[in-house]
């Protein structure tokens, strides 16, 4: 790539137009057996951004993140890194591009912290390699941009729900990979803890990284993102920058949920109170 298509698609990126990614999904469908739950859905990933998806429970954000992912192979139409379907890279290769953190992992039993996040420096390991101080200092780096290098020598299940949810993340990070997924990252973690986490995939948006994650905190998604990709039914309904695309009417769209929309006093970006309890 030239510095010259480097700056135009960083520009196109600030505002908010999808730019052409290197992770893209072409007329996927994706189904469990007969279960379809996306048919013909097209996305770029706008790269060195920060993109969140939302929508309600169930429409299918863990299903799309899986199959960028490639854990789950489309029926229909393919998902490709840099042009070439996804499921046709050696798993290892993969895994040194794509980081994924799936909903509700369970760790192995009487695994310490700093063993599991360890194991996130498999795609980079050979045969004959041993363990470098390369892979110490991207551990010791991921618990601590995590905040768990206090628990390193802990047992993982023994931990609370947020502790354990930032070893995750921590593995995920030890991976280094310039992709980021992360399936609702934020889930078990106290608000401080949700924010922190947020600024840190911010940071690493900013070091050039591509991040893509779940959240169901919309308010969140709007501060942090730069792209959103608001889904319903398995569809997308609307994909952009928040202050772009959030408004009332998607938001009954997407959540079935009246509101009103004002500025985050913070950051300026769409904050969304409902106003009433949904029947
Ligand atoms: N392994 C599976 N086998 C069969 N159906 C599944 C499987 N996983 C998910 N589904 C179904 O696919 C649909 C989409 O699920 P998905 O997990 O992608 O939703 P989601 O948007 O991530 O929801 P949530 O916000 O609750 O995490 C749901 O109807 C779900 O029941
Ligand atoms: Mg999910």
């Amino acid at each position: 790539m030239t510095e010259e298509q480097a700056v135009t698609e960083e520009q196109a990126v600030t505002q908010g137009q999808a730019a052409t990614g290197r992770l893209a999904a072409a007329g996927v469908t994706l189904a469990y057996g007969d279960r379809v739950v996306s048919a013909g859905l097209s996305i770029d990933v706008p790269d060195r951004a920060f993109t969140a998806v939302v929508g309600a429970n169930a429409c299918g954000k863990s299903t799309l993140l899986r199959s960028f992912a490639r854990l789950l192979a489309p029926s229909a139409g393919q998902v490709s890194l840099d042009g070439r379907d996804v499921r046709d890279y050696k798993p290892k290769l993969i895994a040194r591009e794509i980081g994924f953190l799936p909903q509700g992992l369970v760790a192995p039993e009487n695994i310490a912290v700093r063993q599991l996040v360890a194991r996130g420096r498999y795609p980079h390991q050979t045969l004959l390699s041993t363990w470098s101080r390369e892979d110490e200092r991207a551990v010791a780096g991921a618990m601590a941009a995590a905040g768990v290098s206090d628990l390193a020598e802990r047992t993982v299940e023994n931990l609370s729900g947020g502790q354990r949810q930032r070893v995750w993340v921590a593995m995920v990070l030890a991976q280094e990979t310039p992709y980021l997924l992360l399936d609702e990252p934020t889930t078990f973690l106290d608000i401080t803890h949700q924010y922190q986490l947020l600024a840190l995939l911010a940071r690493l948006r900013d070091e050039g990284r591509t991040v893509i994650t779940v959240l169901h905190d919309i308010n969140q998604a709007c501060r942090f993102a730069d792209h959103l990709i608001a889904m319903r039914d398995g569809r997308v309904v609307a994909e952009g920058a928040p202050a772009d695309i959030v408004d009332t009417a998607l938001i009954k769209e997407v959540f079935d949920l009246s509101c009103v929309i004002v500025p985050d006093p913070v950051t300026g970006t769409p904050m969304i109170v409902p106003d009433a309890a949904p029947d």
